[in-house]
């Protein structure tokens, strides 16, 4: 009897989260139409909520290309450092390594950051397998916002993914890490800097030219596509001919006054208000890797709050205490019915006391519930920018999108969902015959989209 109350109340909890966080077709409309008027407005003005980033890129890979190019990734997780040959035809080799950026340099000073950069490429040309010789050309992916007004010069606008490094806001992050390059005595000349997610389309257009667009659904998340320059008002005439990529950092949709747009729930509201970065990325904040996971556990918070669920760890009081993977584990394997290891995951990586096999129940759709949510705000951004450049795009093309991210790699059916609600919103549940939106896995790319972007210059 107190089992089943138990039940029920479980239940009733359960479909109060649910009817917060699902969003309605019409809703799905209106952030879609808001998204296209934001990015707009974002190639118009530099004071726009989407920062829609000129990324200087006027040469589009051919596939052709050829060289060899050291490259750097700075992401929110991890440094990877890798050298990419280009073989022309669309094919590479990379031989790379990849470090944690360690807790204490992300709360610490941005100067530290580009210093612990150079000393690891010092030590990744060291490594007997690396065989190259200096002077050599670096491409650097730099996750973070930049306003560039060269390919090879970019201003730090602030950092995501609670990364603090005030120290270097404002400054051009090619020339901070050039410095530590030459301080070290290496003859190497950063001569690229892109964003991920411009990376990420550079090398998925080297392999294959109808590429449009890329998105990164990792530790945050953000989207870029090639755009005609005489749409970029912003601009003001200077480069008027032919295409570049803009960066979109999309993170910011929902930042500002439209804020009230975005179906923020209490727990995204608590999580931004608790975050580095209050008030910026709310868009970001409720769909990408970093905050998923702490979104549960605020939710698992008020759970054990109410008594619907028992714990007696302190794992769940800790800010980002739950991490996205241990999620996307958990859900994995509910999904293969493997419930003693969803136990064990419960038990160890959230720190529930598991009670019946009702709670591992409940748990699986909570990130059933948290992760849907950001499939559909995702599918929002790709169907906004693809609406945005239908004119010019001839009606019967494949729109292609290169996506990449621990996120969309990993998290169960990810991939699947997010492929039918593009096409679903594509199609506009119909009214169109087939659908033009393609996703393809551009997996760990955004360094040979560096290499590119240098390439891409020298064989104009
Ligand atoms: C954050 C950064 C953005 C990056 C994205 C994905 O949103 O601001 O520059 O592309 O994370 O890594």
């Amino acid at each position: 009897m107190q089992e089943e109350q138990g039940t029920l109340v479980m239940e009733a909890y359960l479909s109060s989260i649910e009817a917060e966080f699902s969003l309605s077709k019409q809703k799905l409309k209106e952030l879609t139409n808001l998204f296209q008027e934001e990015l707009e407005n974002g190639l118009k003005r530099s004071d726009a909520i989407l920062k829609a980033l000129p990324t200087f890129v006027f040469n589009l890979p051919k596939g052709t290309e050829i060289g060899k190019f050291l490259t750097v990734d700075l992401g929110g997780t991890n440094l990877r450092i890798g050298l990419v040959e280009l073989l022309g035809s669309g094919q590479f080799t990379i031989k790379k390594d990849s470090k944690v950026i360690p807790d204490g340099l992300k709360s610490g000073s941005g100067k530290e950051i580009f210093k612990f950069i150079a000393q690891n490429i010092e030590t990744f040309l060291e490594h007997p397998e690396i065989e190259a010789e200096l002077p050599l050309k670096l491409g650097f992916t730099f996750s973070f916002p930049v306003q560039q007004e060269s390919l090879a010069h970019g201003t730090i606008l602030g950092w995501s993914k609670e990364i603090e490094g005030k120290d270097v806001i404002g400054m051009d992050a090619v020339a901070l890490l050039q410095e530590s390059l030459h301080s070290l005595g290496l003859d190497i000349a950063v001569e690229a800097l892109v964003n991920d997610t411009v990376g990420t389309l550079l090398a998925q257009i080297y392999r294959d030219d109808r590429t449009r667009m890329s998105v990164i659904l990792g530790t945050g998340s953000n989207a870029a596509y090639v755009e005609r320059c005489s749409q970029i008002p912003k601009l003001k005439g200077k480069f008027n001919n032919g295409r570049t990529v803009i960066n979109i950092e999309w993170g910011s949709f929902g930042d500002g006054c439209s804020c009230t747009i975005l179906p923020s729930t209490r727990f995204d509201r608590i999580l931004d208000l608790e975050s580095k970065n209050a008030n910026y990325q709310r868009y970001e904040k409720m769909m990408s890797g970093m905050y998923l996971g702490e979104i549960f556990r605020l939710i698992l918070v008020e759970a054990v709050n109410k008594e619907i669920l028992i714990t007696s760890s302190d794992l769940i009081s800790k800010p980002y205490g739950i991490k996205t993977k241990d999620m996307s584990k958990f859900h994995a394997e509910f999904i293969n019915e493997n419930i003693e290891n969803c136990k064990m995951i419960i038990k160890g990586k959230f720190g529930i006391n598991i009670r019946s096999d009702a709670e591992v129940q409940m748990l699986s759709k909570l990130c059933e519930i948290i992760s849907l949510r950001s499939c559909y705000l995702c599918a929002v951004g790709i169907t906004a920018v693809h609406r945005h450049l239908l004119s010019w795009l001839s009606k019967e093309k494949i729109f292609s999108v290169a996506l990449d991210g621990a996120l969309y790699q990993k998290y169960p059916n990810y991939s699947k969902i997010l492929q039918d609600l593009v096409c679903e919103m594509d199609m506009d549940g119909g009214a169109a015959d087939a659908c033009r939106v393609v996703l393809v896995m551009a997996e760990d790319l955004s360094s040979i989209g560096a290499a590119a972007a240098i390439a891409a210059q020298q064989f104009k």
